[in-house]
């Protein structure tokens, strides 16, 4: 059977970020298929300057452009940020267009200090369908994250099933039949080379 290769682009850059926790056990989760293989992009790792379309591949561009083309399916995890994702990940997402995301299976993970983590989750799933990427129905957020976690475990079990079944269904859905391309995505005069 073939490899399925599943990425997380992990959108906090906090030491002891509860998103990459999250993201860690979706890949856990994933990685139990065994055609799955599993990379996890610490956007902490890499050197991606403000996206500034007058530079072609500043610093580290090219790894994160090839580590996403590269996977079959991609989970997009953010802290929720003033109601919506975090600008490391728009920055890298901003790198980013159809060669890396069209008909490439999405998940989404949000996590959030507070209680309302849903307008992020939104956000990311538009800009998923603006780059022609297949997003997941199942989507994943944790309000009161700091509740959640014991130890650097997602401790809370009916949380830990969700991110679970993320994991598991980027291995599912990562071949599934492309749909035609959306019309946001028409309009998408960024997302070409
Ligand atoms: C700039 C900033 C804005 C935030 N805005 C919100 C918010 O609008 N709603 C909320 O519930 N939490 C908000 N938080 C709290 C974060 O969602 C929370 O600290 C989360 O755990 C951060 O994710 P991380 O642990 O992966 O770094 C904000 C935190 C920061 C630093």
């Amino acid at each position: 059977m073939d490899t399925v290769r599943v990425a997380a682009l992990v959108g906090s850059l906090r030491e002891d970020s509860y998103t990459r926790l999250a993201c860690r056990r979706a890949l856990a989760a994933a990685d139990e298929y065994d055609r799955a293989e599993t990379d996890l992009i610490d956007l902490r790792r890499l050197d991606l300057p403000v996206y500034d379309s007058d530079r072609d591949e500043p610093g580290d561009t090219g790894e994160l452009l090839d580590r996403v083309e590269r996977a079959d399916s991609i989970l997009l995890g953010s802290p929720n940020y003033h109601g919506s994702y975090s600008s490391p990940l728009k920055n890298a997402l901003d790198y980013c267009g159809f060669d890396e995301f069209e008909n490439t299976t999405v998940g989404l993970l949000v996590v959030a200090g507070g209680s309302f983590p849903t307008s992020a989750l939104d956000h990311l799933r538009i800009v998923a369908r603006a780059v022609n990427a297949w997003v997941l129905p199942h989507q994943v957020a944790v309000p009161n994250v700091s509740s959640r976690f014991e130890d650097g475990e997602l401790a809370d079990e009916r949380y830990a099933e969700r991110v679970d079944t993320l994991g598991r269904r980027l291995v599912e859905y990562a071949n599934i039949e492309p749909d035609p391309p959306t019309l946001e995505s028409e309009s998408n005069l960024g997302a070409d080379d």
